[in-house]
């Protein structure tokens, strides 16, 4: 039966989505030529005691659009928040739960260089209540780890990750592949010495050259398509042989071990997005919203100051949302339910059904109604699949200034 899909309206809830609380801290010992991300280089000791103050002062101006909900995961991501002391993390947490309900068994992840790992600030961490660590190891070859300009060797690398279990248990590595002159061994190499280590979850990011970095102005010698899908094919069988979910795009779990805070993105919750240039997208009953945070740190620090943290905050339409949600869902192997569409978005699957009808006609999308689910053709072109449903649409623009308005880009990733 088809439903009848109103030409305007806006999204009706009955109950809100889970909502995650993700916090930037956007300092680095050095910018590494290939990042992207919102982190500058901390030229001596960051100002943690001021952004710590701004953080919260942040979260309270917040409260207003998230009263009474319940946080179940929480990620402190970079930059690189194991620059800060646990002093400054205990506090920070202290009073993220003085003012924010988190569940009793809440996700809460750190995001740490193995350059800066010392064994007492760590358990110092722990003890401030971070219950999972994410490891930025990305190689553990000296000559890779050089050419991607890291502060750390491949030492340091292993007795990061090795600490890092012994004291967290619950660790991710992020590791990339597809990196300068490297062959099918050397990736092969990198995924055994993780497998040796044995953390509970791998993420695995294929190098890409962003705009704005040093290494889109001087590419470095990267392997060519051909030698990446090998390299790509050699490390997906070596995970999944040693029992590694491939569960999203880059991400791998053994059993019960998923990223909970970015499973929360990828099936399209809410979050709150605190700190220099952090990303949110939440829903009220009637309205789903995103809000971005002023980008430069100092700039961060005055806004907050003057209680005016958001540099730009935009209302989702109703012709953004399908995409926006199929841009995560899609992501996740095993797909989502269909009704979850309408729990996450507040309309009806039906505003996506030429789209649906159309990417399962070409082979990309499972045709079960009940799931919203990628076929192995679909998840091998992704961006097309997902491109599918985007469509020409306006957006409206809630306050001023509107600067730039960037699709979601999970902060944690
Ligand atoms: C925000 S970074 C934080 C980790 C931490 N700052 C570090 O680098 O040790 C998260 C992860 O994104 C990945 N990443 C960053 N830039 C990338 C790029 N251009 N291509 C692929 N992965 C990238 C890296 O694996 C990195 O660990
Ligand atoms: S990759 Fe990590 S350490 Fe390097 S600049 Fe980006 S956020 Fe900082």
């Amino acid at each position: 039966m088809k439903v009848a899909v109103p030409a305007i309206g806006r999204p009706r809830f009955t109950a809100l989505p889970p909502l995650s609380l993700y916090v930037h801290i956007p300092w680095c010992v050095r910018k590494c030529p290939y990042c992207d991300f919102n982190s500058h280089e901390a030229r001596g000791d960051p100002p943690e005691g001021a952004y710590v103050d701004a953080l919260l002062a942040d979260l309270e101006f917040a409260l207003p659009a998230i009263w009474g909900r319940k946080v179940a995961t929480v990620f402190i991501g970079g930059g690189t928040p194991s620059l800060f002391s646990a002093a400054a993390i205990d506090r920070l947490l202290a009073g993220v739960r003085a003012r924010l309900p988190l569940t009793p068994d809440a996700e809460i992840t750190l995001e740490a260089n193995p350059g800066t790992f010392e064994r007492d600030r760590f358990a110092g961490f722990k003890a401030a209540g971070v219950n999972r660590l994410s490891l930025g190891i990305q190689s553990f070859d000296d000559a890779h780890l050089g050419a991607l300009g890291r502060i750390h060797d491949a030492r340091e690398a292993r007795a990061a990750a090795e600490a890092a279990l012994s004291i967290f248990g619950n660790v991710n590595f992020d590791l990339m592949y597809a990196l300068p002159e490297q062959t099918v061994a050397q990736a092969q190499a990198d995924v055994a010495t993780a497998l040796e280590c044995g953390p509970p979850h791998l993420s695995f990011y294929h190098l890409t050259l962003e705009p704005n970095t040093l290494f889109h102005r001087h590419p470095p010698p990267l392997p060519d398509d051909d030698a990446a899908a090998d390299i790509e094919d050699a490390v997906h069988a070596a995970l999944a042989d040693a029992g590694y979910g491939r569960y999203e795009t880059s991400a791998f779990a053994r059993p019960g071990h998923e990223s909970r805070h970015n499973l929360n993105y990828w099936q399209f919750g809410d979050y709150l997005g605190i700190g220099a240039g952090a990303h949110s997208k939440l829903s009220l009953p009637d309205r789903v919203f995103r809000q971005v945070r002023w980008k430069q740190p100092q700039q961060y620090l005055e806004q907050v100051g003057r209680g005016l943290p958001l540099q730009e905050e935009t209302a989702v339409t109703r012709d953004d949302i399908g995409f926006e949600f199929m841009l995560n869902a899609l992501r996740l192997t095993a797909g989502v339910t269909a009704a979850s569409f309408a729990e996450r978005t507040g309309y009806p699957l039906a505003i996506v059904e030429r789209e649906l009808a159309d990417a399962v006609s070409r082979g990309l999308l499972d045709g079960n109604p009940a799931t919203i689910r990628p076929t192995a053709l679909g998840r091998r072109f992704l961006n097309d699949l997902q491109a599918l449903f985007l469509r020409d649409g306006g957006r409206d623009v809630v306050t001023a200034p509107l600067v730039r308005w960037e699709p979601a880009a999970p902060a944690g990733r």
